[in-house]
């Protein structure tokens, strides 16, 4: 168990926080663990209907923790005894969900912060949040079938904007693109996506079960697909130098220097 993630459940709604503030809300292997049990938990558990993800102070997540990307490079830091790592049973099962997942996102959602947004069935945002996919400015590569995903949500131009550049873009701009489905002010996010979980675990519980995997499973095996093959460069990415030197930058407050590799 972890204190880094929150979770309760409210009238059928499992609300889950990453609940690392002072990080940012990044996120260690043992996060993504309770995160990657938070879905199996509502999948078995027939009172809950939605789960809503969300994080606490001001940042949805920064991402996958840099210092845990760093070991990774070196030690297989969180192998469970499934031969799998939290973050593959994490976004195995977000991939994989049977029960909507809706996001709020309540500040900056960076890395795999976004990823996981490609996975959810709704995604709402607070008018100050942010959205960043740096994997290239670190060395790295998109992961969880988000190459596929991201260019058939929002268009190959737009997404290759966000995964070359790493660009940020504001709340609005995702909204416009179709990268989340509805924007509030910061204050009025929280009620209004709990509201909207409520609603949705309200509903004919069979029917939207079926309605979800309606929309998602023409896509699974690409989905699948896609997931297999970015990780097969995520993890070899993960072990070069360009990795190692990104990283480093990011601790020591300086820009990256990638003027040596070819
Ligand atoms: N991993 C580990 N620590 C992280 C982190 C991450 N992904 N993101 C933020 N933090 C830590 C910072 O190191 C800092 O810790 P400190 O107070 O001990 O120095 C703390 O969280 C606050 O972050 P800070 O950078 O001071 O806040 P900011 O508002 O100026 O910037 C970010 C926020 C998210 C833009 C910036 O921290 C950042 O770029 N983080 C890296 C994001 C990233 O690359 N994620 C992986 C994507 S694949």
């Amino acid at each position: 168990m972890t204190d880094h993630v929150l979770v309760s459940i409210e009238d059928g709604v499992q609300i889950v926080t990453m609940n690392r503030p002072d990080k940012k809300n990044a996120l260690t292997a043992e996060m993504y663990g309770a995160l990657a049990d938070a879905i199996v938990t509502a999948d078995a558990d027939p009172k809950i209907r939605v789960t809503l993800f969300t994080g606490a102070g001001d940042a949805f997540t920064a991402g996958n923790d840099l210092g845990d990307f760093a070991k990774a490079g070196t030690t297989p830091v969180d192998q469970q005894p499934t031969g799998k790592t939290n973050v593959q049973r994490f976004l195995e099962n977000l991939a994989e969900a049977k029960k909507p997942i809706i996001a709020s996102v309540n500040g900056l959602a960076v890395g795999v912060g976004v990823t996981m947004l490609l996975h959810c069935d709704l995604v709402y945002a607070g008018t100050s949040a942010t959205f960043q996919m740096p994997f290239v400015n670190l060395g790295l590569v998109p992961e969880a079938g988000s190459t596929f995903l991201l260019q058939r949500q929002i268009g190959i131009q737009k997404a290759a904007d966000l995964f070359l550049t790493g660009k940020k873009l504001t709340a609005e701009k995702a909204e416009a693109i179709g990268l989340i489905a509805d924007v509030f002010p910061d204050n009025a996010l929280p009620i209004e996506a709990l509201k909207r979980a409520k609603a949705l675990a309200a509903k004919a519980p069979n029917a939207v079960r079926v309605t979800k995997a309606l929309l998602k499973d023409n896509d699974r095996p690409r989905v699948g697909e896609a997931r297999e093959t970015e990780g097969r460069h995520f993890a070899s990415q993960l072990r070069s130098d360009e990795v190692k030197e990104a990283i480093s930058a990011f601790f020591e407050k300086r820009t990256a220097d990638f003027s040596k590799f070819s």
